[in-house]
């Protein structure tokens, strides 16, 4: 059965009761209007832990001032009735007071220093500050002994992963691999805004991303695979904002070391129309 929780003493109490029965917790943050890529993660979490709470909460500082979060898509009956199927135990639903009890201008924030320096931190200002501060919250609220991310959201694993080290949580990060649609699309709540016409188009970013892998596993130079990758995604009617290979951890690679093999990872963000996708694939070479 899923409990739905929206006060914190409750949610801490359900928590407790559950370490003192010696159950191990995981944490499953999510923005809602959950699809099969958020129910892996459950799935995931039920694999690593005896109970598994899930978040719904669209935080409001992690979008930018141009960006979506007023019609961000919020389906919170849907979630629920996908949460209990997938057998997670309770659903953590705060109100923005309670995530933010001094508002969203004033707050304490936690800032991740390199790693949000560039790709979405230099195209999203402040996004990742959003991010760490919203998930350093949902860490000391739930204090579970595990918290599963999704590795859609490349650079977000990497600066959860650098925050959990910086601030000594004590927890466990897993990361949950990229679940696609049949035609290779990375599963996102964003996919909805795609119009009929955009949505066959937008497979196009997971094709350029093999074609980016098979480019440098051929032994082309970086530059020249990033460039035709800008290329196709903008002849496919996309505005990129990026199309990249880094180092796993986001630097990036000298030529020579390339060369020499090792483990990479493409990048893209692109936007179709109003809709902004964001996708990576991980190689080695
Ligand atoms: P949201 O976009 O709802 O994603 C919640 C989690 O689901 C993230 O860890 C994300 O990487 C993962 N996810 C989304 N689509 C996926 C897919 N197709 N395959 C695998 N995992 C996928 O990411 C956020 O929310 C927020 O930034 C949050 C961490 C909750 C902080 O507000």
């Amino acid at each position: 059965m899923l409990e739905t929780l929206t006060e914190l003493d409750a949610l801490r109490e359900r928590v407790a009761d559950w370490k003192r029965a010696g159950l191990r917790v995981a944490l499953v943050p999510t923005m809602g209007n959950l699809h099969a890529g958020h129910f892996s993660l459950v799935d995931l979490a039920l694999r690593h832990a005896d109970r598994v709470v899930a978040s719904v909460f669209v935080n409001p500082t992690q979008f930018g001032p141009d960006e979506d979060f007023a019609r961000y898509p919020r389906t919170p009956g849907a979630d629920a009735a996908g949460l209990e199927t997938a057998g997670c135990h309770a659903l953590w639903l705060p109100a923005v007071e309670t995530m933010y009890p001094f508002g969203t201008g004033g707050t304490v924030q936690i800032r991740v220093p390199g790693v949000t320096e560039t790709l979405e931190g230099a195209h999203r200002p402040g996004h990742f500050e959003g991010v760490a501060t919203v998930v350093a919250r949902l860490f000391n609220q739930v204090q579970p002994d595990v918290a599963v991310f999704g590795r859609k959201d490349y650079q977000q694993l990497a600066v959860i992963r650098y925050l959990v080290r910086e601030l000594s949580f004590p927890l466990e990060i897993l990361a949950a691999p990229i679940l696609r649609e049949a035609d290779g699309l990375a599963m996102s709540s964003r996919n909805q805004y795609l119009s009929a016409e955009e949505r066959p188009c937008a497979a196009r970013i997971h094709a350029t991303l093999l074609e980016m892998r098979e480019a440098m596993r051929a032994g082309r130079p970086l530059a020249q695979v990033e460039a035709a990758a800008v290329q196709r995604l903008a002849e496919a009617g996309f505005a990129v904002d990026y199309a990249v290979v880094r180092r796993p951890d986001l630097s990036a690679p000298a030529a020579a070391a390339v060369a020499g093999g090792g483990a990479l990872v493409a990048l893209v963000a692109a936007r179709l129309g109003r809709t902004r996708l964001i996708d990576n694939l991980e190689f080695g070479i």
